[in-house]
């Protein structure tokens, strides 16, 4: 049993973000990764073309802004190495191969108990930790949603975690499930690369730029009431896009921003999508009833052939799956219990960071606070 003062779960940009904040205060830690790279969603489980969709100053990590030659929009493979030097600038060092298999709290030591194994080799370590930071993140596991049908349709299924560019799609008919950011961005991807794309929207959505939601949150920033804001994006989202009810998008009744504060689900940043489905390359479906065979059926009766399905049907946590004695901070699906601001301090030293469906931005204000919490509660403790 190894004994830690700190133990971080996550060696994504949360974990990083902690570890990073701690080590300012010169508060020691250790901090395991279930993968064998750091930032391992952005690095292995997101498409090609993939872009942050808020402009970098909403998406820095504490204590290091991104370089002054970033675009304003930063691609993926340029966050990556904000992040690898972000890793070395603090001298972060994650245990990589190291996946929580569980955690529990011993009242004898006062002690968080975990265990990680390595699946390559089997091994297992144990650590016993004053304080325990949870750091799994929102998107650990793809969510599937269940389809009648869906496991036996003969055709190519994979969930947008997998999906990297259109490379093997050309000429396919090709059925994408679900239109948040990554389903409208991958619909586009196929679409524009020679594969017959189509969408399914189930539910209304926002469609806006990524300059209104910049104007958006730089007006939310200056402190305009958010539905003053809201006002402003849907009705110059409405100048902007028309009326795109005619092709299945429909705005919710609450404004984009309130929305996202209530819900944690985003507006959609169009990046092309919205001119396909206009001109009929990407065809929009409602929901899906059943699937038999190759064919998809929908809600409204209609019916079509598919080569392949895309599940862009979002992510799950699952800290949930190991954490116990942590019924005070996350519920059984691995998600605060409190809200925003209050979620991410449990008892007897137990933190979350990354939970608070606000993005890179809520990250780094959840990792400050925690690290102040830890060092103030490591200062009580010392002998005076
Ligand atoms: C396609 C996509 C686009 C996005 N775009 C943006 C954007 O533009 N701007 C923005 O602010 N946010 C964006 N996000 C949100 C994004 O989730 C966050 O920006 C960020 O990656 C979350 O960081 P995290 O460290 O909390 O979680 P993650 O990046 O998921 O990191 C969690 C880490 O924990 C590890 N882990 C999980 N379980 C265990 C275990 N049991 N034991 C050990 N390790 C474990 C995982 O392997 C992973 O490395 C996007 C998300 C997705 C999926
Ligand atoms: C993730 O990607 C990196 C770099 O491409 C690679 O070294 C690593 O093996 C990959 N890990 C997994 C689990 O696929
Ligand atoms: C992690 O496991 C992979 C095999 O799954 C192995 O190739 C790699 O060297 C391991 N990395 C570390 C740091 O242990
Ligand atoms: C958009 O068009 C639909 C019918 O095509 C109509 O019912 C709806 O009121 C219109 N929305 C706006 C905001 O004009
Ligand atoms: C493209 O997909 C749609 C929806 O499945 C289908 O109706 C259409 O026939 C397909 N077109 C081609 C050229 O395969």
């Amino acid at each position: 049993m190894e004994s830690v003062v700190v133990l971080i779960v996550g060696a994504g940009p949360s974990g990083l973000s902690i570890a990073a904040c701690l080590s300012q205060l010169s508060v020691p830690y250790v901090i395991v990764e279930r993968e064998d790279c750091i930032a391992s969603l952005w690095r292995n489980h997101t498409y090609d073309r993939l872009k942050l969709h808020l402009a970098k100053e909403f998406c820095e990590m504490p204590h290091m802004p991104f370089p002054e030659s970033a675009p304003t929009y930063v691609p993926k493979l340029q966050f990556l190495r904000y992040v690898d030097d972000y890793v070395e600038h603090f001298n972060i060092c994650p245990r990589l191969n190291s996946s929580v298999e569980s955690c529990w709290y011993d009242e004898v030591s006062s002690c968080w108990v975990v265990t990680t194994r390595d699946q390559a080799n089997d091994m297992v370590t144990n650590y016993a930790a004053r304080f325990l930071v949870v750091a799994t993140g929102e998107n650990s596991a793809g969510n599937i949603p269940r389809i009648p049908g869906l496991g036996d349709f003969p055709g190519h299924v994979i969930h947008s975690s997998n999906y990297r560019s259109e490379s093997s799609y050309a000429g396919k008919s090709v059925l994408v499930v679900g239109c948040g950011n990554s389903g409208m961005d991958i619909a586009y991807d196929l679409s524009s690369n020679g594969a017959n794309a189509s969408i399914v929207i189930r539910s209304p959505l926002h469609i806006v730029t990524k300059e209104l939601i910049y104007l958006g949150m730089k007006l939310a920033n200056w402190r305009f009431p958010l539905k003053f804001v809201d006002f402003i994006l849907v009705v110059l989202s409405y100048i902007w896009f028309g009326n795109l009810s005619k092709y299945g998008i429909v705005r919710p009744s609450i404004g984009p921003l309130i929305l996202k504060e209530k819900t944690g689900r985003s507006a959609v940043i169009d990046d092309g999508a919205t001119a396909l489905i206009r001109r009929g390359d990407i065809k929009v479906f409602g929901p899906i009833s059943s699937i038999k065979g190759n064919v998809v059926e929908f809600d409204d009766g209609k019916e079509s052939y598919f080569d392949a399905i895309i599940l862009a049907t979002g992510y799950v946590s699952t800290a949930g799956k190991w954490l116990k004695n942590g019924e005070d901070m996350m519920n059984k699906d691995g998600m605060p219990k409190k809200d925003f601001p209050n979620h991410w301090k449990g008892f007897k030293g137990l933190y979350c960071v990354g939970f608070a469906r606000r993005g890179l931005a809520g990250i780094a204000v959840d990792a400050k606070n925690v690290a102040n919490d830890i060092k103030a509660a490591l200062d009580m403790m010392a002998p005076m």
